[in-house]
């Protein structure tokens, strides 16, 4: 086949020669030494479960062996795991643009999206709708709907484009509008401050989800005098499978919202063990039950992976990562019937590039058997993940070339292939 994509020899290839041109330039690439990840493997979905870091490990092990295992109840005092949800939150706050004290740790996303949609309708009363992007992830959707039967409010599905128009006949209804800031599918990047001032400006309390967000790019919340926010952190944060969730809520409404989870962590004396709750007055109000200390060890030792490292040198890399992906698929996928659905605009874009493609996960599924993995989002995405803090350019540019060889010699097309498994 003459026109094969990988019918050049790699040496002939130019796009390989910028590849390494740009990681012998990268400012980030000693970062990756900070992570264990197999060698050979091609990770590209950190955007959905980022790898192990080195400090980890040691990290769990102490708490395990040392705190539990020896100073046993005591170290919820003397190693202060009581306070370790407030400060991860502190931490996860200069990730996010807050100042310390609006964010704590816990739960999971779905719980935390849950919270701040009830206390953001509630911060409305009278008002009787709350709107959400129809194309948001699942439990965006699901909970909002709960929270529409719960509150009797009516529930509205909007893109965030459609968000101003919408607002100028129907402003003085909506009590809260709830959108990702980067769409989990397209890769989308929203602009968090507009979309705020907005939602604001009509009297509507704003919340954001900011799980394709938080620790890839850049996200000023109280700059832009955002209301309430959640994210997760298992995604470009690595806290690890199933690691605890965060909820960020301004200053200036902690003392108002009314948080629907009132489990005794929240109250404002939790050992008064009294019958009835009075929430905390700070942003310790958020906490629900005993918080999951081993997640949260495990996320407080991956954070320090962000040590010494800027946002918007992660997002600088990011950048040009999905830049040099895009490139790519424009110029040696398309052929293939590949389209790329992310916003080629650079504002425009998260951290991910996603592909449409016949057979798409049947390709990911003969991409992560040659090493490359990526993941498949229904109905037809191959979704690829570009967290800067470990990939090289030229590690990037060799799953590019496998997807193309495996796209050219047909191998996807294999039935062991198709057969589904449970998680996609
Ligand atoms: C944008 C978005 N919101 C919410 C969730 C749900 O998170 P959790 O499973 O931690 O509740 C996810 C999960 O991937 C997500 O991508």
């Amino acid at each position: 086949m003459t026109d094969s994509p990988i019918a050049a020899a790699p040496e002939a290839d130019s796009s390989l020669a910028t590849a390494r041109q740009a990681d012998a330039r990268d400012p980030l690439a000693h970062l990756r030494d900070r992570f264990e990840l197999p060698d050979g493997t091609v990770y590209l979905d950190g955007n959905s479960l980022g790898p192990l870091p080195r400090a980890v490990l040691p990290a769990v092990t102490d708490l395990v062996r040392r705190q539990w295992g020896q100073d046993l109840i005591t170290s919820w005092n003397v190693h202060d795991w009581w306070g370790l949800p407030r400060r991860l939150g502190d931490q996860l706050a200069g990730l996010i643009g807050a100042a310390p004290g609006q964010v704590v740790c816990g739960d999971s996303t779905s719980v935390q999206l849950f919270q701040a949609m009830v206390a953001a309708c509630r911060l409305r009363p009278g008002r009787s709708m709350l709107l959400t992007d129809g194309a948001s992830f699942p439990s965006d959707q699901y909970l909002a709907d709960s929270v529409g039967r719960l509150l009797g409010l009516r529930v509205v599905r909007l893109h965030p484009s459609e968000l101003a128009a919408y607002l100028g006949e129907h402003g003085t209804q909506v009590a809260a509008v709830s959108f990702s800031l980067v769409d989990y599918r397209t890769g989308e990047l929203f602009d968090a401050a507009e979309l705020t001032r907005t939602a604001q400006a009509a009297g509507a309390v704003m919340v954001w989800d900011l799980c394709h967000a938080a620790g890839v790019l850049p996200v000023t919340l109280d700059e832009i005098g955002a209301d309430l926010a959640v994210g997760c952190t298992y995604k470009y944060l690595n806290g690890g499978p199933g690691s605890p969730a965060f909820i960020y809520i301004a200053r200036r409404h902690q003392s108002q919202v009314e948080l629907p989870l009132t489990g005794w962590n929240g109250a404002r004396e939790p050992f008064g063990l009294n019958s009835s709750y009075v929430p905390a007055e700070s942003i310790e109000r958020a906490r629900i039950g005993t918080p999951a200390l081993l997640s949260m060890a495990a996320l407080e030792a991956a954070l320090t992976a962000f040590d010494g490292v800027g946002i918007d040198q992660l997002r600088a890399k990011s950048l040009a990562l999905t830049q040099q992906v895009i490139e790519f698929a424009d110029q040696r996928l398309a052929r293939f019937g590949v389209e790329v659905v992310t916003p080629r605009r650079p504002g425009l874009r998260g951290s991910q590039v996603s592909l449409r493609m016949p057979a798409a996960y049947e390709v990911c599924q003969a991409l992560i058997e040659r090493g490359v993995i990526g993941d498949f989002r229904a109905p037809d995405l191959l979704r690829l993940g570009f967290p800067p803090m470990y990939l090289s350019f030229t590690e990037v540019h060799r799953g590019m070339l496998t997807l193309a060889e495996i796209l050219a010699d047909g191998s996807y097309r294999e039935p062991r292939f198709a057969q589904r498994a449970t998680v996609t």
